[in-house]
């Protein structure tokens, strides 16, 4: 006999365990079915997210922003260091603890909401009275569950180049580059994409000399320009070395005595062979979605050319009763994303109406100054012919950044030349993270320039810099 639930969630990253929860919450019964395998051999809840992306990555740039603070800047502030040193080892036990902390944090959630971990692999089977079952694959055997709504939630894995073998310790994915074991001398990227940036600034902070190869010959072609602009030339100050527009050839590993290192053969921007020689390479091109032995087929599901499964804008499959959110779908890859599509399911299952405005998700890169955006940027309001006004004010003209050390970036806001609605807002700066949500709060409410610039913002604080950018789409920013 097989286990029956109300609902069956494929996966616990950021999207199938907050759908989980939720669903919990509203008085189903819930079955989870998660297969991760965390270094140490234990099973693991929480996905890519908590263990080999948002949490860890975050852990290390906090650890190499410390380090670079003390060795480097310290000296503003009048104090003496001696000299700063770097214990890898415990670094990344920190790291590990934090992401520990957090899998373990996401256990316990699923026992307080009694939600059933089912460990193992799942896939769709087909039954033979013409319905489907999805079968958990686990260590004792294999088990068949039904359900009356299933929750696609099976994420994403790195892109790899072909020919490109990833060992994991000379030419690594995001999987190996959070677990150096020491810091490489020449570290070489592929990729100027938010991994190669926020991993190449953690190794680059400890001391490495990085190398950035990008094959787009725009850097952060999704951002908006003024703020790109400003970004690569930051990044260039603090030492990282970028070579735009190449085409990568060969990556091999070469032994010289004792030492191995791996060679990067490109095609520079100008046509000329070049080679990239390094002690490791992260490769960090792009995610590509996860349904390997998902079993699609047996229930007359397909990918579309991206490898995503189609879902409408409730993330419905084309099946009734079956539902896919998270990197395995349109959108953004990001973890916020897919928890407001674990909501949206949940609640739609339980017969609620709510929605998500794909335009108010905000963006966050954690470099150093960080990088956020949300809404549309100056080159798509151009491309779309919507007339605006924009207003720009730097983060040099506020006391609470210099004070901080942070002088550098603005807070860029663009609004409706006619209603004056907000239609995007671009921040390079100290804690941009934490600032874009006064914009999406913001996008969400449909609130327009006026609104942030007659709003009372605490000073001194990194936030009036957004009231002065609001004020300068009037040109009427007051300390500039
Ligand atoms: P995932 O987190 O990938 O989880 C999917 C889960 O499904 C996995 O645990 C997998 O084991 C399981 N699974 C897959 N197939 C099956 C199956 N057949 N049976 C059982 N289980 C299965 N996003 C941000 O918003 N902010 C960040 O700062 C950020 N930093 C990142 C840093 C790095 C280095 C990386 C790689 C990513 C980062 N991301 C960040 C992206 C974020 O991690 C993803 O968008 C997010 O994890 C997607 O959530 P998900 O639940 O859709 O999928
Ligand atoms: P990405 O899409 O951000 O960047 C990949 C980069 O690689 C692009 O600039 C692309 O032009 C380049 N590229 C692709 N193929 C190439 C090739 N053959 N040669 C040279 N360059 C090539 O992907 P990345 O950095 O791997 O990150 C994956 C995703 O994970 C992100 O898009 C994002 O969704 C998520 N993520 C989010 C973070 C955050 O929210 N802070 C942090 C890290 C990852």
């Amino acid at each position: 006999m097989s286990q029956n639930f109300d609902v069956l969630v494929i996966g616990a990253g950021p999207a199938g365990y907050i759908a989980s929860i939720r669903a919990a919450q509203l008085g189903f019964k819930v079955a989870c079915v998660e297969k991760w395998r965390a270094p140490n051999g234990e099973l693991s809840l929480g996905g890519t997210c908590l263990n080999v992306g948002c949490i860890p990555s975050k852990a290390l740039l906090a650890s190499s922003e410390t380090f670079e603070e003390i060795q480097s800047h310290a000296g503003d502030h009048g104090i003496t260091v001696k000299e700063a040193k770097i214990d890898i080892a415990k670094m990344m036990a920190r790291k590990d603890s934090v992401v520990s902390k957090m899998t373990k944090g996401i256990e316990f959630l699923f026992r307080k909401n009694k939600i059933t971990w089912l460990k193992g692999h799942a896939r769709f089977v087909a039954a033979e009275d013409g319905a489907y079952r999805v079968e958990v694959l686990g260590e004792a055997g294999s088990e068949l569950v039904e359900a009356r709504h299933v929750i696609i939630a099976t994420g994403s894995k790195a892109r790899h180049l072909p020919g490109v073998e990833v060992d994991q310790v000379l030419i690594s994915d995001n999987e190996g580059a959070l677990q150096f074991d020491s810091v490489p001398q020449k570290l070489g990227v592929i990729g100027a994409g938010v991994i190669g940036l926020e991993l190449g600034s953690v190794w680059r902070r400890l001391g490495s000399e990085v190398t950035i190869l990008e094959g787009a010959t725009s850097f952060l072609g999704a951002c908006d320009e003024s703020v790109s602009k400003e970004a690569f030339k930051l990044f260039g100050r603090q030492g990282l070395n970028f070579s735009m527009g190449v085409q990568i050839g060969e990556v091999k590993t070469v032994s010289k005595g004792r030492k191995t290192s791996v060679e990067v053969h490109y095609t520079d921007a100008q046509g000329a062979a070049q080679v990239l020689e390094c002690d490791r390479l992260i490769v960090s091109v792009g995610r590509v979605p996860n349904t390997e032995g998902l079993g699609l087929e047996a229930v007359g599901l397909a990918t579309d050319e991206r490898g995503q499964i189609p879902v409408d804008q409730h993330c419905q499959t084309r099946l009734p009763g079956v539902y896919a959110i998270g990197d395995v779908v349109r959108g953004p890859m990001l973890a916020h994303k897919g928890e407001d599509e674990g909501v949206l399911v949940a609640e739609r299952i339980a017969g609620q109406q709510p929605h998500i405005d794909y335009n108010c998700i905000p963006w966050v890169i954690y470099t150093s100054p960080e990088i956020a955006w949300v809404g549309q940027n100056e080159q798509q309001l151009k491309a779309s012919a919507r007339e605006y006004r924009s207003g720009q004010f730097p983060f040099m003209a506020n006391g609470r950044a210099l004070g901080m050390n942070s002088p550098d970036g603005f807070v860029k806001i663009l609004a409706d030349a006619k209603t004056d609605e907000i239609l995007g807002v671009h921040i390079i700066s100290a804690g941009a993270s934490d600032l874009i949500a006064e914009a999406a709060v913001a996008m969400e409410f449909k609130a327009s320039a006026e609104d942030i610039a007659r709003i009372c913002h605490p000073h001194p604080s990194l936030s009036e810099v957004m009231r002065e950018a609001a004020l300068a789409t009037d040109k009427r920013a007051l300390n500039m």
